[in-house]
C-alpha cells in the first residue's frame, strides 16, 4: 500500500480541512505531517462549523484513525483546548487520535519570541500567527527541543526550565513586555492532557498500517508558497508544506507516497505579508473577500485576494509531483461578469513565467480573461456545469497537465462534485 499526500498549492487556507473530512470515509488513517497550531481548517457539515488546528481533519468520521506526526509542532495549551471544545460536541478523541513521540512542543517563550521577533520586525514583519512556529522549529534543528516523548522522562521539568531560561536570555535582546508564568500554567495542565493519548512511534506505525493494507491519507498544513525552502522566502512559515515533508513529517520513504492532491481556489488568497502578484486592491478584491468570506480561520485577520496565480501553481504542481487537482470554492466566483488568470508576468519591462528569487521585486501580471458563470449551479454531474466554467477548468487543466478530479462548490462536505 501506499501513502497518499493532501497538500496547498497556494498561500493555505485553500479548503484542506473540507476535503480531508469529505475523503476520510476512503482512508483508515489520516495524519497530519508538518505546521502546528497556525493552521485553521475549516469543516462544515450537519449546518456545523468546526475548526481545527492541530487535530487531523478525519476526527469526526467514526472508526478512523488520526495521528498527530512528528513533523508537526505541538502547543499543549491549543491541544487541549482543542480537545476540551471537541468533547464538548460529543466527540471523544481518547481512542482515535495518537501522537508521535518524536513531535516537538511549543513552549510558552516560543510564543512569546515570536511576538517579540514580529514586533522588532516592524514594516518587515512576516505576519506570523504568532503560536511561537518559527522559534519551535528554530529550536528543532538547533537540536535544543523538547519532543512529546520527553514528557513521560524524570527529567523533564529541568529540561523545560533550561531551556526557558535560554529563551528568558533571549528575550533579554528584544524591548519586549511579556509574562510567562501567565502561559505556564495552563502550559503543564496541557501537557498532562497529552498524556492521556496514546503516543507512538509515527515511522513505525505507519510501515505497519501499510503492510497491513490500511489505507492512509498524509494531510498538509499551510501551502506550498509557505515552505521554508520553496515558498517567497523569508515571508514563509517554518516548515517544509510540501510533499517532501510528508516523507519527514511522517517517517515515509518516497517510494510509498501514492496519489498527491494538489488543491487550489479557483482565485488566490493569502494572509500575512509577502508577495502576491495578483492581489487585487479594489472593488473585485473586496468582492472576493466578502463573497469568499475570506478571514482567517486562526487570526481572523483579512485575507488578501486576488486572481489566480498560473506560474505560481505551475511550479507548486512540479514541486509536488501533483498527480490530481482539486479546485475549491468555484462558487465564489458566481456573480463575476469577467474572470481572470495570471499567466505571465512584467518584471522590469521583460515577460517571464517563472517566479523570480527576489521578493521585493514588483511583478505586474498579464492576464488571460475568461468569461464568468454568472449561475449557481449545485450540479454534482461534471457535464451540466456551465460551458464558461467547464472552459475555465479545462484551461487549467491544460496548462497544468494534470486533472482536476474534485470541484467544492460550498463550504458543506456535500457541496463536492467528483469527475
Ligand atoms: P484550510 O486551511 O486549507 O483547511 O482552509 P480554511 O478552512 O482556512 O479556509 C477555507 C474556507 O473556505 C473555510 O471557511 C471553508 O469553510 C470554506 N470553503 C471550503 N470550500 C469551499 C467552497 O467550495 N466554497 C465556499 N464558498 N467556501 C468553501
Ligand atoms: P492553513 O493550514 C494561511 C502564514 C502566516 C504568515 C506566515 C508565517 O490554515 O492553510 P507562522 O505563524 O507560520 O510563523 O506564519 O504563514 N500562515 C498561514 N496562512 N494558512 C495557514 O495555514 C497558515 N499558517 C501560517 O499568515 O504569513
Ligand atoms: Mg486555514
Amino acid at each position: 500500500m501506499k501513502i497518499d499526500v493532501l497538500l496547498g498549492l497556494q498561500w493555505g487556507d485553500e479548503g484542506k480541512g473540507k476535503i480531508v473530512d469529505v475523503l476520510t470515509p476512503n482512508y483508515n488513517i489520516i495524519a497530519r505531517f508538518q505546521g502546528g497550531p497556525n493552521a485553521g481548517h475549516t469543516l462544515f457539515f450537519n449546518e456545523h462549523k468546526y475548526t481545527l488546528h492541530l487535530i487531523p481533519s478525519g476526527i469526526f468520521r467514526p472508526g478512523t484513525i488520526n495521528i498527530i506526526g512528528n513533523g508537526v509542532v505541538l502547543d499543549p495549551v491549543i491541544f487541549s483546548e482543542e480537545i476540551k471544545k471537541l468533547s464538548e460536541t460529543g466527540h471523544d478523541l481518547t481512542k482515535n487520535l495518537l501522537i508521535a513521540r518524536k513531535a516537538h512542543l511549543i513552549l510558552p517563550t516560543h510564543r512569546i519570541l515570536d511576538a517579540a521577533s514580529e514586533k522588532s520586525k516592524g514594516d518587515s514583519k512576516i505576519g506570523s500567527t504568532l503560536k511561537g512556529i518559527g522559534p519551535a522549529y528554530m529550536d528543532k534543528t538547533g537540536r535544543n527541543g523538547l519532543r512529546v516523548g520527553d514528557i513521560f522522562t524524570p527529567g523533564f521539568k529541568e529540561k523545560y526550565t533550561f531551556l526557558k531560561n535560554k529563551h528568558l536570555k533571549m528575550l533579554e535582546l528584544y524591548d519586549f513586555e511579556y509574562d510567562v508564568e501567565k502561559y505556564e500554567k495552563e502550559w503543564f495542565e496541557g501537557i498532562e492532557t497529552i498524556k492521556t493519548f496514546e503516543s507512538i512511534d509515527c515511522e513505525h506505525y505507519i510501515a505497519k498500517a501499510l503492510s497491513e493494507g490500511k489505507k492512509i491519507l498524509a494531510e498538509g498544513a499551510q501551502g506550498t508558497m509557505l515552505d521554508i525552502d520553496y515558498g517567497s522566502y523569508p515571508f514563509v512559515t517554518s516548515s517544509n508544506t510540501v510533499c517532501a515533508g510528508a516523507c519527514t513529517g511522517l517517517g515515509v520513504s518516497p517510494k510509498h507516497i501514492g496519489e498527491v492532491y494538489g488543491i487550489f481556489k479557483a482565485y488566490a488568497t493569502r494572509v500575512g505579508s509577502g508577495p502576491f502578484p495578483t492581489e487585487l486592491f479594489d472593488e473585485t478584491g473586496k468582492q472576493i473577500r466578502d463573497i469568499g468570506n475570506e478571514y482567517g480561520s486562526t487570526t481572523g485577520r483579512e485575507r488578501r485576494c486576488g486572481w489566480l496565480d498560473l506560474p505560481a501553481l505551475k511550479y507548486a504542481v512540479f514541486i509536488n509531483g501533483v498527480t490530481q487537482l482539486i479546485m475549491m470554492k468555484s462558487d465564489v466566483l458566481n456573480s463575476f461578469e469577467k474572470i481572470k488568470i495570471a499567466v505571465a508576468y512584467e518584471k522590469n519591462g521583460k515577460v517571464i513565467d517563472y517566479i523570480p528569487f527576489e521578493t521585493d521585486v514588483e511583478l505586474t501580471p498579464i492576464y488571460k480573461e475568461f468569461e464568468g458563470w454568472k449561475n449557481n449551479s449545485t450540479t454534482t454531474k461534471f457535464e451540466e456545469l456551465p460551458a464558461e466554467l467547464i472552459n475555465y477548468i479545462t484551461y487549467i487543466e491544460k496548462e497544468l497537465q494534470i486533472p482536476i478530479k474534485i470541484i467544492s462548490y460550498g463550504p458543506d462536505r456535500t457541496q463536492t462534485l467528483f469527475r
